[in-house]
């Protein structure tokens, strides 16, 4: 068994080796820009623990793991566009930096690159395929709904946790299924592997929206409070309004009802979501997914001593602070 640490340097030395073509240059300059910002790389971690809890030569499952770390990129260089986001892992993102076109177009083909990723493993290509296809479904249909939500005045809170299911969840749920698939592990074993990185994800994000409005931007590299410059409908915005009394939540939709937020309203929202505690609420929340995921690792049927990577990592992940 290999540490999270040394999974991490496996993947990343292995990445930073690889090329992409030099031409046309305004192609895969933008590519090799945002994968040389660094980040997690928590998905394809995630992808060669859950191969590791079966196999040893995690080698085998690199390609895998660039297949969901390029996909990952893409999306985020489609959603950058999509949230005005001007900085990404402490530097300019790529819209900005190159123009939106180069965005659209280094974005596209990041997907297509991932999908060829895939074809290193012709014995599992039809069931890697399908998860991934289906995934990138998802994942654009979760993107479709955060953004209707922006100027969508009623939310339920059943509605959010679904989008951000569909828009991070599943992502994190392929890759310890595609972990769990190309180490031949029993169907019981995948689904389990893909329930515990579903809720695991779910939690990911409610902790990502907690960073958005409450972290500090030297550490997570984006801008602090970019959510409520986009009047994004989280779970700190939807629990807000319940725990507010009258003025104050009237208050808080009036700020998101404006036109264009600006610095003055995001210290406002921040206050009133610190006057209902909301912060609190969201971490109870993120408990509740943490134990599902929790209770799914455990079914794994793998003895508790190989799991306990995957649990620590969870447990990382989830009180981040970047
Ligand atoms: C950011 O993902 C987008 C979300 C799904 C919340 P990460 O927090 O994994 O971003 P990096 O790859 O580490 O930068
Ligand atoms: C992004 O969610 C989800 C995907 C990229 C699919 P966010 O919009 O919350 O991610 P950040 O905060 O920009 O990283
Ligand atoms: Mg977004
Ligand atoms: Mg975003
Ligand atoms: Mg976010």
């Amino acid at each position: 068994m290999l540490t999270v640490d040394q999974l991490q340097t496996i993947f990343c030395e292995k990445l930073d080796a690889y090329k992409f073509p030099q031409n046309p240059s305004a192609l895969y300059q933008p590519v090799e820009y945002i994968l040389s910002l660094g980040g997690k790389r928590i998905r394809p971690v995630l992808l060669m623990a859950a191969y590791n809890l079966y196999k040893e030569e995690v080698d085998y499952v690199f390609e895998a793991g660039m297949a969901i770390e390029v996909f990952h990129n893409f999306s985020l260089l489609h959603d950058d566009i999509m949230d005005q986001a001007d900085i990404r892992r402490g530097q300019t993102t790529v819209h900005v930096k190159y123009d939106e076109n180069t965005a659209i177009l280094s974005g596209d083909v990041m997907l297509i690159y991932a999908y060829r990723f895939l074809e290193k493993y012709p014995e599992d290509l039809v069931e890697l395929t399908r998860l991934f296809t289906n995934t990138s479904i998802e994942v654009c249909e979760g993107q479709r709904l955060d953004m209707d939500f922006e100027t969508q005045e009623e939310v339920e809170i059943a509605s959010y946790l679904k989008m951000i299911e569909l828009k991070t969840s599943v992502a994190i749920a392929a890759s310890l299924a595609m972990g769990g698939i190309l180490a031949k592990a029993s169907s019981e074993d995948q689904k389990h592997l893909y329930e515990f990185g579903r809720n695991l994800g779910i939690a990911f994000q409610i902790q990502d929206d907690l960073l958005d409005t409450f972290g500090t931007e030297a550490l997570l590299g984006k801008k602090i409070g970019g959510d409520i410059l986009q009047k994004k409908k989280t779970y700190l915005y939807l629990k807000s309004l319940e725990l507010l009394n009258k003025e104050e939540a009237a208050r808080l939709k009036a700020i998101f009802r404006m036109e264009k937020l600006g610095p003055d309203e995001v210290q406002e929202v921040k206050k009133l979501y610190k006057t209902a505690h909301v912060d609190v609420h969201a971490q109870e929340l993120k408990l509740v997914y943490q134990q599902l995921a929790t209770s799914h690792l455990a079914a794994v049927s793998v003895s508790t001593d190989k799991k306990q990577m995957l649990s620590d990592l969870s447990v990382k992940l989830l009180n981040r602070n970047i």
